[in-house]
């Protein structure tokens, strides 16, 4: 079993799909073992996805991922982080694959509905920035 970080983003929380989402993926058999509801401060923003710094959408990504509430969670499977990533599809919903996630509710590149972690690693950073 292995862990990851998904984060359910505002564009999802405002349009209700928070149930949704968790429906996904516990049908995907992903086990939810962690999970809040957070709003999220500029500077909190910018340390999460500092990764991007310097790239031209990072300024709008903040000021969106701050606009709403945000749901993380810790989710665990046997290849969790791969799977998941497979589940939610490509960044862009304009490229994900039919079936994924974000081919069904995603809006944009931006508003993409949901951010999954991209590595073992990653996650392990990324669920200890939100969980104890
Ligand atoms: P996420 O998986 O959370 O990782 C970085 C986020 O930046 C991405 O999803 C999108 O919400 C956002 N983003 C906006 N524009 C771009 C872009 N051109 N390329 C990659 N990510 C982008």
């Amino acid at each position: 079993m292995s862990r990851t970080l998904l984060i359910i983003k505002p564009d999802a929380t405002n349009r209700n799909l928070i149930g949704h989402v968790v429906n996904r993926l516990e049908r995907a058999k992903f086990k939810v073992v962690e999970m809040r509801m957070v709003r999220l401060t500029e500077e909190k923003a910018r340390k999460f996805y500092a990764v991007h710094e310097g790239k031209p959408f990072l300024n709008d990504l903040v000021k969106f991922m701050t606009s709403g509430p945000v749901v993380p969670m810790v989710l665990e499977k046997e290849n969790a982080v791969t799977d998941l990533r497979t589940c939610i599809g490509a960044t862009n919903p304009a490229n994900a694959d039919c079936g994924t996630i974000r081919y069904e509710i995603a809006l944009d590149i931006e508003k993409n509905s949901v951010h999954a972690s991209d590595s073992d690693d990653n996650a392990k950073i990324e669920i200890g920035f939100f969980f104890e």
